[in-house]
C-alpha cells in the first residue's frame, strides 16, 4: 500500500477561518472590498506594531510590483537583490523595465551578504552605476542582517526593502520581520506560514504612499462618480472572502511560529550524530521563522548528494527540495550582473529543504527522519 504523502509545506487551517468566510457569504460581502480586508489589515497592523500600515494583495509578486512602482523604479535603473530567494523576488523589477543585479550570500545566515553590499555600493558609486533600491529578502524564515545594509542603504542613498514573504513570526533583534525597512512585501500563498490560498500584503509606516498604492492596486479608479482614471492601475486586491482566511490564520501565527520551530529542532538533534550534515542555523540577531527547515550536506563528509537524498525520500513518499537555485545561474537572467555568487551557489548545491509543515505529525516526523537518518549513514564514509 503506498504510504501517505508528506508534503513540503501544507496550509494549516486553524478552524477559526471559517466563520469568518461564513460571515463574507452571509454579509455578501463577496467582493474584493468588506470587513475582512480591513480586518486583516487592522489586524495584521496591531500584530506588526503600532503606526504600520498594511495592505492586502492578490500575492507577494503584487505588493513588491507597487512597493518598487511607488519607489520610483523605471526603465534604466537598478534594483539589488538576493541572489538565492525565489524568482517572485525578481520579476517585479523586470515588470518596471528595470534591471537586477544579483547579491550574493553570506556564509553565516545565507542571506545577502552586508560585506558584498558595501563593495558593490562603493565600486558602483565610482561609475555613477548605484541601484535604486535593494530588496533583502529573509531566506527561508532567517532574517538578513538588516541594520547594516540598512546603514549602507542610508550612505549611499539607496532605497532599502524587506521581502519578508518566508519570514512572517520571524524576529530582528527584538523587533518583528517587516518593521525593519521603510517597506516590506508578505506573501500568503497556500506554502507560507500563515496562508490565505494565495495573497500578499505591504507593510510600511508611510500612510500615505500606502494609499496610493492602494488606489493603484484597485485599477487606480479615482474617487470619483464615473470610472475616471488619470494613471495606471491593476486588479491587485485581495478578496474579501480570502482576507477572512488570513484573520482566522492571524491568530494562530505565533503557534504556528512555534510547531515549525519544533519541526527544525528535532532534525538538527536527530542528525545531529550524522558527520557532515548542518541544519541552517540561526544567526544571534533574531529568531528564525523556520518557514522551511534546510540541511546542507558536506561533499567532503558524505558522498551523496542533495539529489540522492530527494530521490530517497521520494521512495518514501515524502517531498523534499533543491535550495532556491540563484537567481544569477538562472536563464533567465544570464546577462544580468552579479555580485559574487560562489556562497549561494554553493548553498544550492549543498542544500535541499525538508517537510516543514506546523502540522506534521510525530508518526510523519519519525517516517522523515527515520529516512534520513537510514539514507545518510548508508552514504557515510568510514572514518
Ligand atoms: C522570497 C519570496 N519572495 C516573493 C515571493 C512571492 O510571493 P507570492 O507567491 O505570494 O507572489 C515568494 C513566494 O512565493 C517568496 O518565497
Amino acid at each position: 500500500m503506498t504510504k501517505k504523502r508528506i508534503y513540503l509545506s501544507v496550509p494549516h487551517m486553524s478552524g477559526l477561518e471559517q466563520e469568518y468566510i461564513s460571515e463574507a457569504f452571509r454579509s455578501n460581502w463577496l467582493s474584493t472590498v468588506g470587513p475582512n480586508l480591513d480586518g486583516f489589515e487592522q489586524e495584521m497592523s496591531d500584530r506588526i506594531g503600532p503606526g504600520y500600515s498594511a495592505l492586502a494583495l492578490s500575492s507577494g509578486t503584487a505588493a513588491l510590483h507597487l512597493v518598487l512602482r511607488h519607489l520610483g523604479v523605471s526603465p534604466g535603473d537598478r534594483v539589488a537583490v538576493s541572489t538565492l530567494t525565489f524568482a517572485g523576488s525578481v520579476y517585479p523589477v523586470l515588470y518596471l523595465g528595470a534591471t537586477p543585479v544579483f547579491i550574493d550570500s553570506d556564509v553565516t545566515s545565507a542571506n545577502i551578504d552586508p560585506a558584498m553590499v558595501a563593495q558593490y555600493f562603493r565600486d558602483a558609486a565610482r561609475s555613477n552605476a548605484l541601484p535604486k533600491v535593494l530588496v533583502a529578502v529573509h531566506l527561508y524564515g532567517q532574517h538578513a542582517d538588516i541594520d547594516t545594509i540598512a546603514a549602507l542603504c542610508e550612505e549611499f542613498g539607496v532605497a532599502l526593502v524587506e521581502d519578508a514573504a518566508e519570514s512572517l513570526g520571524a524576529t530582528y533583534k527584538e523587533r518583528q520581520t517587516a518593521t525593519t525597512a521603510p517597506f516590506s512585501i508578505l506573501s500568503f500563498n497556500g506554502n507560507k506560514m500563515i496562508t490565505t490560498t494565495g495573497g500578499g500584503m505591504v507593510i510600511g509606516r508611510d500612510s500615505e504612499a500606502i494609499a496610493r498604492m492602494r488606489k493603484w492596486a484597485n485599477q487606480s479608479r479615482e474617487p470619483s462618480v464615473e470610472y475616471l482614471h488619470t494613471e495606471l492601475g491593476y486588479n491587485y486586491r485581495m478578496s474579501n472572502v480570502l482576507a477572512g482566511i488570513g484573520r482566522g490564520q492571524l491568530k494562530v501565527l505565533d503557534e504556528r511560529v512555534a510547531a515549525r520551530r519544533a519541526v527544525a529542532a528535532r532534525y538538527a538533534e536527530a542528525l545531529a550524530d550524522i558527520p557532515g550534515v548542518q541544519l541552517q542555523n540561526e544567526a544571534p540577531w533574531g529568531t528564525h521563522s523556520r518557514w522551511l527547515s534546510v540541511i546542507t550536506l558536506d561533499p567532503e563528509e558524505l558522498p551523496m548528494g542533495p539529489r540522492d537524498l530527494i530521490r530517497d525520500l521520494e521512495l518514501e513518499n515524502v517531498e523534499s527540495r533543491p535550495v532556491w537555485r540563484p537567481m544569477h545561474t538562472q536563464p533567465l537572467f544570464s546577462s544580468a550582473q552579479s555580485i559574487g555568487g560562489a556562497i549561494a551557489e554553493r548553498f544550492y548545491q549543498q542544500g535541499l529543504c525538508l517537510p516543514s509543515s506546523s502540522s506534521l505529525t510525530e508518526e510523519d516526523l519519525a517516517r522523515v527522519i527515520g529516512t534520513l537518518k537510514s539514507s545518510l549513514s548508508a552514504s557515510a564514509l568510514p572514518r
